[in-house]
C-alpha cells in the first residue's frame, strides 16, 4: 500500500521542519528525560520514530536506555535501523499495539500523532503500555488558532490526511486515561503554527 512516509523518509532529516519543530522537540524531551538518568534502567517506547534519530540522540545521552521504535514506514524503520543498530525496531501501526506485551517507563510520541486513524484507542490502548508512576510525552503541531489551522492545511498537501487537534480536543481525546501534568510551547519562528509537547500521568483509576 502506498505510504506517504516511504517517500518523504530519505529526504527526512535534511528538511527545513528539522530546525525549527522537530528539532526544539527532541531537544526539550532530551532535557526533560534527564532526571532519569540514575534509573537502573529506562524503558522507551517511540511511536511514530520515523529515521530514528530522536533514538539516536538518546542513546548518546543516556547509558540506561532500552528503546524500542515502532513505525508503520519499512522506509523510515530502515532508516533508524541503520542509525541505530542496539534498538529495537518493530514495524507496525500503532492501531496494532494490543499486540505488544511490555510496559514502558516512557512513551515518547513527537509528530504522528496528527497522522493516526483512531488516537483515542491508540491513548487508551498506550494506558495499558504504560508504567504506573511512566509519562507519555505528545508532541505535535496543533490547530489551535484560525492561523494554524490555515498553516496546517499547507502542511496536509505533504503529509496526506491529518488531524491536528487544538489544545482542547487533544485534552478531551486523553482525558479518559491521562491527564496532563505540563504542557510546553515550542515556537522557534514567529509564523510556525503553535508546537506543544504534553506530558501525561496515568489518570487514577
Ligand atoms: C512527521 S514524522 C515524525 C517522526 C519523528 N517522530 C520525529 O519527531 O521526527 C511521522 C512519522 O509517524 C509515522 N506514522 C504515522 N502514522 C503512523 C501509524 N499509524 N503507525 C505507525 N507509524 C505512523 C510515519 O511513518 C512517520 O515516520
Amino acid at each position: 500500500m502506498f505510504n506517504i512516509w516511504n517517500f518523504w523518509a530519505d529526504k527526512y532529516d535534511k528538511l527545513w521542519v528539522q530546525k525549527d519543530s522537530l528539532k526544539p522537540t527532541r531537544e526539550y524531551i532530551i532535557k526533560t528525560l534527564s532526571k532519569y538518568k540514575n534509573m537502573e534502567e529506562l524503558k522507551v517506547l517511540d511511536l511514530g520514530c520515523g529515521t530514528g534519530e530522536l533514538i539516536f540522540e538518546l542513546k548518546k545521552e543516556f547509558n540506561n536506555i532500552k528503546i524500542t521504535g515502532i513505525d508503520f514506514s519499512e522506509k523510515m524503520i530502515e532508516i533508524s535501523k541503520n542509525k541505530n543498530p542496539s534498538a529495537k525496531h518493530i514495524l507496525m501501526d500503532v492501531s496494532e499495539l494490543n499486540k505488544l506485551d511490555e510496559k514502558f517507563n516512557i512513551i515518547i510520541c513527537t509528530h504522528s500523532l496528527p497522522y493516526y486513524k483512531e488516537p483515542k484507542d491508540v491513548f487508551e490502548q498506550l494506558n495499558k503500555m504504560l508504567q504506573d508512576d511512566g509519562r507519555i510525552f505528545a508532541g505535535f503541531a496543533s490547530g489551535d488558532s484560525i492561523y494554524d489551522k490555515f498553516i496546517l492545511s499547507f502542511v496536509k498537501l505533504t503529509t496526506g490526511k491529518a488531524n491536528y487537534p487544538s489544545d482542547n480536543e487533544f485534552r478531551i481525546l486523553v482525558s479518559p486515561f491521562f491527564y496532563v501534568e505540563n504542557i510546553e510551547i515550542i515556537r522557534k519562528k514567529f509564523f510556525m503554527p503553535r508546537i506543544a509537547v504534553y506530558t501525561l500521568k496515568k489518570a487514577e483509576s
